[in-house]
């Protein structure tokens, strides 16, 4: 089997426009939505990102704050940022960029964030109404995962679905919205015993775990659905957790690195501003 690639770009490109189509019709009834950005130090990765955020803002008609702030920020001043934009009625989407320095606790500042402006997903509010399977801002990276799936019309009902890697921003999540979409779900991490006895009874499979080219075609089901999450760098280019040459000579669909999965948490970014916006609406 040849597996049919599921393309990043073009499924980016159409919630892009879907996007940018009711960004228009909100800005005629005079709301236009906006997310403001938050970087904390000087990691380069992480200032890459933010530039993305806001280039992709840009394109879909959404205003964009970027805040820059140095690595010696205190956590308390950082709280106090987010609760200035917490009440500002021009911003709808308030995003941390991760990691944050060490002296900083991620979980207060996530917690800072109006809930209902968390347009990463990451608020405890948000990941509890989205585990009871209530309305919510979704995290991006799992919300496209299945978005993914569903405008390529890949079944998930009944399917046995594996999850590699735990992350509350990725593992966990992509774990919870596969079951509402009434998946099987196992969750694999790096204490699972025999990997492979997992991934080899896998439909769907989800990997998440930041090690370059660590599943193989070898231990795939003949037929499944790859998803790769990994972003990882090595010599210079960007390479997946999934070993792409082997992989998709057994999946029936698997998703590029490039052009997979990053690209539609990005667009997911902006589908969960534009909720947000209509919400407050
Ligand atoms: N760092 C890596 N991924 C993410 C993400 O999805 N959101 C934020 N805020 N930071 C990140």
């Amino acid at each position: 089997m040849v597996a049919q690639i599921i393309d990043g770009k073009k499924i980016s490109a159409e919630i892009k426009q879907e996007v940018a189509e009711e960004v228009k019709n909100l800005k005629k009834s005079g709301i236009q939505p906006g997310l403001a950005t938050i970087l904390v130090g000087d990691d380069p990765a992480s200032h890459i990102y933010v530039k993305n955020k806001v280039k992709d803002c840009n394109e879909v008609g959404i205003y964009s704050e970027k805040i820059v702030l140095p690595k010696e920020t205190t956590e308390g001043e950082l709280i106090s940022i987010i609760e200035e934009l917490n009440v500002r009625n021009d911003i709808d989407g308030i995003l941390v960029q991760l990691p944050l320095p060490s002296h900083i606790d991620e979980f207060e500042v996530i917690r800072a964030i109006n809930p209902e402006k968390d347009v990463d997903g990451f608020h405890p509010i948000n990941q509890g109404l989205m585990l009871i399977g209530k309305e919510a801002l979704y995290p991006c990276t799992p919300a496209g995962i299945i978005e993914m799936l569903k405008r390529y019309n890949i079944e998930i009902s009944g399917k046995n679905a594996v999850v590699i890697g735990r992350s509350n921003i990725v593992g966990k999540p992509a774990a919870v919205l596969l079951l509402k979409e009434n998946a099987t779900v196992t969750i694999c991490h790096s204490r699972t015993k025999d990997l492979s006895e997992f991934t080899k009874n896998a439909d769907i499979l989800v990997v998440a775990v930041g090690r370059p080219k660590m599943i193989t075609g070898d231990i795939i089901k003949e037929g499944a659905v790859v998803i790769d999450v990994g972003i990882n760098r090595v010599d210079d280019k960007i390479v997946g957790d999934v070993d792409f040459d082997s992989a998709s000579e057994v999946a029936s669909y698997i998703t590029p690195v490039p052009g997979g999965v990053g690209l539609v948490t990005r667009a997911m970014l902006l589908k969960n501003t534009l909720i947000a916006a209509k919400r407050r609406a």
